[in-house]
């Protein structure tokens, strides 16, 4: 995680490069720090604990800069100090570095050449930045220091910025697996780890890749590959409208994101059904996968409860087999694949690292992949075969919600299709231009019930110290979500659960108050799952319910319409994810930015 920014050629250096960093600090808030330098013979380092407003509050009038980098931190190696906030600089104070990813044999290189150096921080980041000034006072280049020093390395993940106070006009920049772009402005470059930092300065950004070291000045950029060769990049432009990521008159993000569901609804239906609700589709994809004869689903978190979903639905409208994967488990797994696998990444930011790691391996394999992800060229984009945009808006908030149902009815549109492409009936038959207007209309009314919802949360929740949510099938994977926004924002500790599998040990948590959650929205288990919860109450739980219309009974607190069984978490995780986001509010906490976490996990 952590982001990182740089900037040369502008005189408002340290406002961009703050700026920047409070678009970054979805990656990591735990400390921050800038390094500009004015070319006139003043440089300024300032760094904090706490937030980029923490920051901000110690930036003094006189530190400003035409060139600068700046970082905001998610701790990895070393705790939360002030030493230990980046950018980390060498003993004599001449190189300053930013850095996001981890360096695994970060000891032994100090072990091996640093034994004599001085060093200020725990990180395993200051390594670098040492070991770049001992081999340029040994008589190297900075930019030989630098390449010497990435070669040291081993199983590492960087995105680093490097300035040396003798020449500050150059940003020194190399990447490996942790995201980082080139912005190109005018007679102005900037480097960030996501455009959405830099689009004050420009739109137009340059793909670099693994292994890449790049020279960057104001007026030029220099990319070198993995052989040191001068390699050309691709550029793309970034078509985001910057107010899209702004609050608006929302307290939180995450509020203003619940809100914006129905809409996104509107916009898939919009943008992959035709007139007639057939979907809309690239032939070589729906040919890549009609061929597979199994599908695996990738994804972490969120992402990985949203696959859960998707598994039903590919089955039920395709007929292929559909396995889901934790990607930090299957990275390194030696899964037995089936003859012709087809792999599908679910990220919203397109960059978890752990997801990108498994992509690596399937890309290793030649196998076939798609990425359905938020972020348009992101890595997991970039690097898969297919991409398919959620186009639900930046998500800013670290509890993801929309991107979390837009994921799941695109899975649906694609499991229709690729159903279709195959001539299955079922899949023909689907509706789903019908059940996803009834939806976003459905979900117009779930959320706007703000008011029942809070007060639930204040009699149910607010002073529970752990919560259950309950359910079978496609409500048991609801239940996983809801417990795990329940638990990132609100710290009670929540656990979803197979109704059926409480009675086999868990039930011994239950105890007088301690709130359960049914959901019951599937007609063959309902009454089994409504057992599980009397049996719960009968053991002191206070127990609400989260039923479809036609198996609600009069007293379930939060009734949903009655849509297909396959999308019916795109309206039950509504009022668990409002339940999160009041618990959380009403606990004073800082629901976008709750602690330990950042939204982009981008080291494994
Ligand atoms: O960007 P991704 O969808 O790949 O992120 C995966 C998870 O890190 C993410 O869903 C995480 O679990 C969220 N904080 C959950 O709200």
């Amino acid at each position: 995680m952590c982001g990182v920014v740089g900037i040369t050629g502008n005189e408002n250096a340290t406002k961009i490069l703050v700026h920047g960093l409070e678009k970054l600090q979805y990656r990591g808030y735990d400390s921050a720090g800038i390094f500009v330098d004015d070319q006139a013979g003043s440089n300024f380092l300032v760094k904090t604990t706490g937030s980029i407003a923490d920051l901000n509050e110690k930036i003094t009038p006189e530190v400003q800069g035409t060139a600068g980098i700046g970082h905001t931190r998610w701790a990895t190696h070393g705790g939360v100090t002030t030493e230990n906030a980046h950018p980390q600089f060498s003993d004599d104070n001449r190189f300053y570095l930013v850095h996001n990813g981890v360096i695994e044999n970060y000891q032994e290189l100090k072990d091996e050449y640093l034994q004599d150096v001085k060093f200020h921080s725990q990180t395993d980041t200051e390594v670098i930045v040492q070991l770049v000034d001992k081999f340029s006072k040994e008589g190297l280049s900075t930019k030989d220091a630098f390449k010497k020093t990435i070669s040291l390395l081993k199983n590492a993940s960087y995105a680093f910025l490097l300035m040396d106070k003798e020449d500050p006009e150059t940003l020194y920049v190399a990447k490996n697996k942790s995201p980082l772009l080139i912005g190109l402005g005018d007679h102005c470059n900037v480097v960030c780890s996501d455009s959405i930092a830099m689009l004050d300065v420009t739109n137009t950004f340059m793909e670099i890749q693994d292994g890449d070291v790049c020279i960057v000045k104001p007026d030029s950029v220099q990319v070198y590959d993995q052989a040191g060769e001068l390699s050309e990049r691709k550029h793309f432009e970034v078509n985001v409208d910057p107010s899209d990521s702004e609050k608006g008159t929302y307290p939180y993000y995450m509020l203003k994101e619940i809100d914006e569901q129905p809409n996104v609804m509107r916009k898939l239906a919009k943008e992959y059904l035709d007139e007639n609700g057939k979907p809309v589709i690239n032939d070589q994809l729906l040919k890549a996968m009609s061929q597979a004869d199994r599908f695996y689903i990738v994804g972490a978190g969120t992402s990985y409860h949203a696959g859960l979903v998707g598994k039903k639905q590919l089955e039920a409208l395709t007929g292929i087999p559909t396995e889901v994967h934790v990607a930090s488990e299957f990275a390194y797994e030696k899964p037995l694949l089936s003859e012709k696998p087809f792999f599908i990444f679910l990220s919203q930011s397109g960059e978890t690292a752990d997801s990108r790691q498994v992509l690596v391996n399937v890309n290793a394999k030649k196998l076939p992949s798609l990425t359905i992800t938020n972020v348009a060229n992101s890595t997991l984009s970039r690097e898969a075969d297919f991409t398919l945009l959620l186009n639900a808006g930046p998500e800013i908030s670290v509890a993801s919600t929309k991107a979390y149902t837009a994921q799941i009815a695109l899975e649906a549109i694609v499991a229709k299709a690729v159903g279709m492409s195959k001539g299955n009936q079922k899949a023909t038959d689907f509706d789903l231009k019908y059940q996803l207007g009834l939806i976003a209309t459905e979900m117009q009314s779930l959320v706007e019930e703000k008011e029942i919802i809070n007060q639930v949360s204040k009699d149910y929740f607010v002073d529970a110290k752990q919560a259950f949510y309950i359910g079978r099938g496609v409500d048991y994977t609801v239940s996983l979500e809801s417990a795990l926004k329940l638990k990132e924002i609100s710290y009670v500790h929540a656990e979803g659960f197979a109704s059926g599998e409480l009675k086999h040990g868990t039930i011994a948590l239950i105890e007088e108050g301690t709130p359960v959650i049914g959901i019951i929205t599937q007609d063959d288990t309902a009454g089994l799952t409504r057992s599980n919860l009397a049996e719960t109450a009968a053991r002191g739980a206070k127990t609400l319910a989260i039923a479809k219309k036609s198996l609600a009974k009069p007293e379930d607190t939060f009734v949903i319409a009655d849509v297909d069984e396959l999308l019916t978490p795109l309206l039950s995780v509504i009022p668990a994810q409002l339940l999160a986001y009041y618990t959380s509010l009403n606990k004073g906490l800082n629901v976008d930015l709750p602690r330990n976490l950042a939204k982009s996990v981008t080291v494994e």
